[in-house]
């Protein structure tokens, strides 16, 4: 059977996908840092679902892990078929309240660990002329909104234009794009979440479940549901200055004296 590699699978949506695609009988490498929570889950899919699962723990904020993982994914010795990039994590305060190291960490994170592992899984696989890249990005990527908001438009970008680079590879690349997902992130932010309608939240079992499907299909971008689908062609369409979280800036004026 073939082998899936998931970022940032102790926890929510990439626990969820670990889950499924166990259940669909891929062996899996789960990576992330909480390494009791890794071996947890592999115990639990192992016995479950009968597959393989190695884990292979890592801060993916840092560069030499980062690149441990990396290896991994170029080894042809034990090659991965499918990866995920998922880790990820929000952060409550603005860009210029947070640290530097803080909001560099978070792009690390976000941005180049899905660099870094995209272009080793992407090089294996089209050797290989079959794979599957997922990544995790956000309908947050088509607002305005601090770094976060940023990152997410780079991995949606940065998804397509690699889907394009692959095409009539035989590997496919998707950018799943959630709203509010039931998990562990905003409160891991310090985030509150009971200020959104229940209509606005997605159950991480649904959203995985579609977003699957959507690979199956050959989707280039993933967005779960009616309400997300309805907004993010409305993000892509209004003017950007709507988009703007600091309020509807079109150009700055000098300060009143
Ligand atoms: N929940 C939402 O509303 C929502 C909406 C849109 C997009 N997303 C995106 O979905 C992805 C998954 O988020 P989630 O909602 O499932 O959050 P979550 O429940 O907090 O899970 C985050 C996962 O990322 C891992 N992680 C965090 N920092 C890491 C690091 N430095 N190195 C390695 N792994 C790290 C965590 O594992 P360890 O702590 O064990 O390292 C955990 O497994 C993220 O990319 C997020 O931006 C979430």
């Amino acid at each position: 059977m073939t082998t899936a590699l998931v970022t940032g699978a102790t926890a929510g949506i990439g626990k969820e996908f670990a889950i499924q695609l166990a259940a669909r009988g891929h062996d899996l490498v789960l990576v992330a840092r909480d390494v009791e929570r890794l071996e947890e889950l592999a115990a639990e899919l192992r016995g479950q679902r009968g597959v393989q699962v190695e884990i292979l723990p890592a801060d993916l904020s840092d560069a030499a892990a980062t690149r441990r993982v990396a290896d991994r994914l170029a080894d042809e010795n034990a090659p991965v078929e499918i990866l995920v990039n998922n880790a990820g994590f929000g952060m409550k305060k603005s860009f210029l309240v947070n640290d530097l190291e803080a909001e560099e960490g978070m792009l690390d994170v976000l941005v180049r660990a899905v660099l870094v592992l995209s272009h080793a899984a992407g090089r294996a696989m089209k050797a290989r002329g079959h794979g599957q890249i997922i990544n995790v990005s956000s309908v947050a990527g088509w607002l305005a909104s601090g770094t976060y908001s940023a990152a997410k438009s780079w991995v949606t970008v940065f998804s397509e234009g690699l889907a394009g680079e692959l095409a009539g590879s035989g590997v496919t690349v998707t950018a799943l794009c959630p709203g509010f997902v039931r998990t562990e992130f905003h409160a891991r932010a310090k985030i509150r979440d009971d200020a959104f309608p229940d209509a606005m939240w997605l159950d991480a079992p649904t959203l995985v479940r579609d977003c699957l499907a959507d690979v199956e299909a050959g989707k280039v971008i993933s967005v779960p549901s009616v309400t997300y689908k309805a907004l993010s062609t409305l993000l892509k369409v209004v003017p950007r200055r709507f988009v703007r979280s600091g309020g509807v800036v079109t150009r700055h004026r000098p300060p009143a004296r």
